[in-house]
């Protein structure tokens, strides 16, 4: 979690902290139990060890594995109500749950590629039982929610400069189960979740090499790709990770008639020694790190450390999208 405010045109940091959770208090996405998760936090909150936890409302993000996203061409001069009504009828065309078992939102994009009647609409659904639990949650910490979006939004709004903010990124949270590709051209456009992660990683160092999980996940961290073995071990996960890059780039620019221009990572495993490389080198496009607090003034705090910065992006967005609705 992330506590930003602002000081005339400076960003500065209020609080910060992280903690791993009990397995299980999350299921498919659904805070399992909601009361416990708050008293979690709110412990937390009140012994963070960087700053202070003051706010009185919350922007939290939801799983990007557990939502659903796809960009519709829908026509332009549909009414509201019509609107709605082709948004629903899609919803239900192609997500494998009832409709009434989701909450369906949308966001018009902007014009169509070259189809000057239509407009691009971004559907965004999520299933009931994950924003009840949400909601839920806020309730027991006694805050009042501000908004809940996925992930991979927040993600980008933290990373994306106003240098780039005209290019093309793909933009991939490279986390522990799941790493999570957003597409960003002025919004996120496109979305898409691969079950490859940071555990893939440490269990084919553990297998490959006959070592206990924390010996290999120690490993991986310490020596990534620049030992001959790890890499060794961890090359087919890593293969599976960087062929999905490639089919859904080529995807997204034939679908959108959009060059790809540049590949952002993020997340706790976007920190593997050599991966930047790896990636650059065979998808022939360029890849960098994201550096979510670029932008952000942390002092009198003590910085983050580097490698656990990546880890953060998401919170970071989160509390930059209250400040900038003025709250
Ligand atoms: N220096 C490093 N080198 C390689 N891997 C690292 C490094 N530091 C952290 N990791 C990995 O990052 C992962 C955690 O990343 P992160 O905190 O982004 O995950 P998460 O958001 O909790 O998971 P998910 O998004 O998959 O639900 C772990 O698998 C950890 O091993
Ligand atoms: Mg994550």
């Amino acid at each position: 979690m992330v506590q930003l405010k602002k000081k005339k045109s400076l960003t500065k940091l209020v609080g910060y902290g992280r903690e791993a959770l009990p397995e299980n208090l999350v299921i498919e996405g659904i805070i399992s139990d909601p009361e416990k998760m708050a008293k979690l936090i709110k412990e937390m909150m009140s012994k963070v060890k960087e700053g202070k936890f003051t706010a009185e409302k919350v922007v939290a993000s939801i799983p990007d594995a557990n939502v659903f996203t796809r960009v519709l061409e829908l026509p332009k001069n549909l009414s509201g109500k019509e609107l709605k009504e082709a948004v629903y009828w899609e919803a239900d065309q192609s997500i494998p749950m009832a409709v009434t078992d989701l909450v369906i939102d949308w966001q018009v994009l902007g014009p169509s590629h070259g189809k000057k009647d239509m407009n691009d609409v971004l559907l965004v659904a999520a299933p009931t039982s994950i924003i009840n639990s949400y909601v839920q949650l806020i309730q027991a910490l006694n805050l009042q929610p501000e908004a809940l979006e996925i992930s991979l939004a927040s993600v980008i709004r933290a990373l994306v400069s106003n240098k780039d903010k005209d290019e093309t990124i793909l933009v991939a949270d490279i986390g522990q189960k799941f790493t999570n590709f957003g597409f960003y051209e002025h919004a996120l456009k496109m979305s898409d979740t691969l079950e490859v992660g940071g555990d893939n990683f440490t269990d084919a160092i553990s297998n490959v090499m006959g070592l206990d999980g924390a010996k290999a996940e120690k490993l991986k961290i310490s020596s990534g790709l620049k030992d001959k073995k790890v890499e060794g071990a961890i090359k087919p996960a890593l293969a599976s990770l960087r062929d999905e890059m490639q089919k859904i780039i080529k995807y997204h620019d034939e679908r959108f008639e959009e060059k790809t221009a540049k590949v952002i990572l993020c997340g706790g495993s976007s920190n593997l020694i050599g991966l930047t490389e790896f990636l650059t080198d065979s998808l022939g496009i360029q890849v960098k790190i994201g550096n979510p607090w670029v932008n952000i003034d942390t002092y009198p705090l003590k910085p983050v450390p580097r490698a656990e910065s990546a880890a953060y992006a998401s919170a970071i967005g989160l509390s930059l999208r209250a400040m900038e609705a003025g709250k």
